[in-house]
């Protein structure tokens, strides 16, 4: 794999100009085609070319598909991109956190949050991770007909509430867990619909829904935050590394950096991990040689005990389960920058104000950079015999200065519990193909219904 040289294959660097895309209509542009359905909209913007020119209502937009490209974006984010502002749905449940803070106010809160998250403290949540996942599995029997979204996404919330907030009741995980799904949702259909270019003030009913959810975050977060300043103890949860730490001038976060910094941890890190375990299980049960291969490798490393951390280095194949889900299922699925003054990309000037995208779903899947691009292969991971993979050409945690903070975290999460599944059981998914749905993440376009089969 060539991810520190570069791209192995056409090494040669691209000439690029700026293809005109699919004709749009007056003042809408391509809104509608994009409304419709981003994926095939994006699919059809790079059959125009690797940098195509589109409108999204009244804005120009580039769309590129090329990994250099790609990999320009995501690095000059901040300095020659800024991301655009994101909707009143994200900023109502996200507040100011990472995700929504811009500029300097960014950096200061991406330096609060990162050591939280660091391999260090991953370790220390992997106890957790694979405890819950040990539950889950002592509940499930041969033969036994589960929901496999329902059931990820349970396990996936459990996790986050307690690794978190350090919390492990039921009226605390649940109460949160209701509020946080409803803000997922809207906030899902704000990112994928078009509700993020009303103005502000024009009231919608998922805008109340979405208040109403806030309000409940914000008292059950508080309720938690209150407890853990109050009891005073050393906790290894992410609520009190978070409640411990000082930015240079020695200053603490506030009640509200606090509440706005988990809340974001959890809906960034909740469903993104769930829809990659659900896509990993639907890929898992139409590939059976894949499935063996899993299977050997779990029962090679692990025998008959429970993964710990340490077992994650050691679960390679397990990990290239994963990333080739993520590849083939990107749960996020859309990368957007805005141009600053000066930007260019492939050495082509962007104008300022220039929105540029890509979509990890159409360059994951260009066979140029990934033979046989349908295929489910983990093989194609593997450090020694597998593909040259172009820098850039596979990026589900983005890139950048703004790369995905949890990604230790959501890949030591998605082994620990696959393994643990996985050794003990098969989940045999209904036959029939699953389609995505772009939302907030990649979802499956219908449930996806399973019998278990115990190994
Ligand atoms: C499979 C699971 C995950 C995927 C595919 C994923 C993907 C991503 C991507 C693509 C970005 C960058 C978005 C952009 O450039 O606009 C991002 C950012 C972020 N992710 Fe994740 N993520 C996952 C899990 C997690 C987990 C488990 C956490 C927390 C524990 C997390 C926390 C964050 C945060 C805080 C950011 C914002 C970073 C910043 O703006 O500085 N993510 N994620």
């Amino acid at each position: 794999m060539s991810t520190e040289t570069g791209p192995a294959i056409d090494a040669e660097p691209r000439s690029h100009r700026i293809a005109p895309g699919p004709k749009g209509l007056p003042f809408l542009g391509n809104l509608p085609q994009f409304g419709k359905n981003p994926l095939a909209f994006f699919e059809r913007l790079r059959s125009h070319g690797d940098m195509v020119g589109w409108r999204f209502g009244p804005n120009s937009c580039v769309y590129i598909a090329d990994p250099d490209c790609i990999g320009e974006l995501l690095t000059e984010t901040e300095r020659s991109f800024d991301q655009p502002a994101l909707g009143i749905a994200f900023r109502t449940v996200m507040g100011n956190g990472v995700v929504v803070a811009r500029g300097t106010d960014w950096r200061r809160k991406r330096s609060l949050v990162q050591p939280s998250v660091r391999p260090k403290q991953v370790r220390s949540y992997a106890a957790t991770m694979a405890s819950s996942a040990v539950e889950l599995a002592d509940t499930w029997s041969d033969g036994e007909r589960v929901d496999v979204k329902r059931e990820m996404a349970a396990l996936t919330q459990r996790i986050a509430v307690r690794t978190i907030f350090g919390v492990d009741t039921a009226a605390d995980a649940e109460a949160m867990g209701r509020a946080m799904d409803v803000a997922q949702r809207e906030i899902g259909k704000e990112f994928a619909g078009v509700g993020a270019l009303l103005p502000d003030w024009v009231p919608t009913p998922g805008r109340a829904r979405i208040k109403r959810a806030a309000a409940v975050i914000d008292a059950e977060v508080g309720r938690v935050v209150a407890r853990h300043r109050d009891s005073g103890d050393e906790r290894p949860d992410l609520l009190s590394r978070l409640l411990a730490a000082v930015d240079e001038t020695g200053a603490h976060l506030t009640d509200r950096e606090i509440r706005d910094e988990t809340v974001t941890l959890y809906i960034g890190g909740h469903e993104t991990t769930s829809s990659t375990l659900v896509w990993a299980w639907y890929l898992l049960s139409r590939n059976p040689r894949v499935r063996t291969v899993l299977a050997g490798e779990l029962d090679r490393v692990l025998g008959d005990r429970e993964p710990e951390f340490d077992d994650y280095a050691r679960l390679t194949y397990t990990q290239s389960v994963i990333k080739e889900t993520l590849r083939l299922y990107p749960t996020i699925w859309l990368v957007t920058g805005v141009a600053k003054e000066g930007a260019r990309i492939g050495g082509v000037p962007m104008p300022e104000g220039t929105r540029v995208w890509t979509s990890q779903w159409v360059t994951q899947r260009d066979a140029r950079w990934f033979p046989e691009p349908e295929e489910f292969r983990p093989e194609r991971w593997d450090p020694e015999t597998g593909d040259d993979i172009a820098e850039y050409a596979w990026f589900p945690f983005g890139g950048g200065p703004r790369v995905c903070l949890g990604t230790r975290f959501a890949m030591v999460e998605a082994v620990l519990i696959l393994a643990v599944l996985a050794r003990r059981f098969e989940l045999d998914v209904d036959p029939g193909v699953i389609g995505p749905v772009p939302s907030l993440t990649l979802q499956p376009d219908r449930d996806v219904l399973a019998t278990v089969r115990a190994r």
